[in-house]
């Protein structure tokens, strides 16, 4: 998601809600800033930056996947779908998908129409006979897909363990409002990222480079920035934290010693080993995945790994309701 820039350091300008969140946030405890204000311009470079990384196994495995199933996958579709993209990325994973099930449209979905609107015009130049229907729209809310596509069976598609970012409560919301937006009768190919071991969990979140830190500190600079704050970031660490019990890495900004600030005239301060918690990405097994599926109303039909067994992408379909047993 890229935001607009703001441009020589206009405060006015910045988003009220960014501001909310960041006061109220920094206010509760424990202190925890929601995840979507990582995404200005800066931290959305870096982000593209982390998916490039040698840690960082889950962009190459999923794009791995999705390079060998092609024939499988059309097998199990059939060509003809509509295919319904939740937050369009700018990666390489969706033409791979739209050559291996060949659509009969393409739906891309984002909250931020500056991003769509550069992501969907590469796509455009390397499919020209594809019927492309952006939507600027929150996909977390059931919505209302364009008329055009209307009768065709739909495909949705939500890759990068994306839905790993939500604790299971708004997973479960999402793929329900999912579910509502498609239809019964519609498929959904997902990228969960597993469970593994901590030395290789930890470092996809905690490079070598510094880079995945750099994208955590930006959210501070980012408030000195745009909510005219006076956080001293290089008094903050970047902790990347195995959570067993939840079965998730999270995101941390640690306080290296005790220190004050004040954000858009709000004074807060923190003691040395205090966090202000940023990030979730939950790890789903084998069976975990399916339960988490079958909760928001998806059956699995079929389920792809690489040959270590990281990365999952699964297919789902939306079937009719049968009463228990
Ligand atoms: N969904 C991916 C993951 O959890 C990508 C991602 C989202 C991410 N937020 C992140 C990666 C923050 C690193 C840091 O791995």
């Amino acid at each position: 998601m890229l935001k607009p820039e703001i441009e020589d350091g206009q405060q006015s300008l910045a988003d009220p809600q960014f501001r909310a969140d960041v006061l109220a946030g920094l206010a509760r405890r424990p202190r925890a800033i929601p995840a979507r204000w990582f995404y200005d311009r800066r931290g959305s470079e870096l982000f593209e930056a982390i998916t490039d990384l040698p840690e960082y196994y889950p962009t190459r495995t999923e794009a791995g996947i999705l390079a060998t199933i092609g024939p499988e996958l059309a097998g199990l579709v059939g060509a003809g779908r509509a295919v319904v993209e939740f937050g369009s990325g700018s990666s390489a994973k969706t033409p791979l998908l739209l050559r291996a099930v060949n659509p009969s449209a393409y739906v891309p979905i984002d909250i931020s129409g500056e991003f769509l609107r550069a992501s969907t015009q590469g796509l455009c130049a390397d499919f020209p006979e594809l019927l492309v229907l952006p939507m600027e729209a929150d996909f977390m809310r059931p919505l209302t897909l364009p008329r055009t596509i209307g009768g065709a069976p739909k495909l949705g598609f939500f890759p990068g363990s994306t839905i790993g970012n939500m604790i299971p409560l708004a997973a479960v919301d999402l793929l329900r409002a999912m579910r509502a937006s498609l239809g019964e009768g519609s498929m959904l190919l997902i990228g969960m990222d597993r469970i593994k071991g901590e030395d290789v969990l930890v470092p996809a979140y905690d490079d070598a480079a510094g880079v995945t830190a750099a994208f955590n500190l930006n959210l501070l600079e980012r408030i000195n920035r745009e909510l005219d704050g006076t956080v001293p970031v290089a008094a903050f660490r970047h902790r990347a934290i195995w959570n067993d019990d939840r079965a998730r890495i999270e995101m941390h900004l640690e306080a290296a010693r005790n220190l004050d600030f004040s954000v858009d005239g709000r004074s807060f301060t923190m003691a040395a080993g205090d966090t202000i918690h940023t990030e979730n990405s939950h790890k789903y097994g084998a069976r975990d995945a399916r339960i988490l599926l079958r909760s928001g109303g998806w059956t699995p039909v079929h389920e792809w790994t690489d040959a270590d067994g990281r990365f999952a992408v699964i297919l789902a379909e939306a079937q009719a309701e049968r009463p228990a047993p």
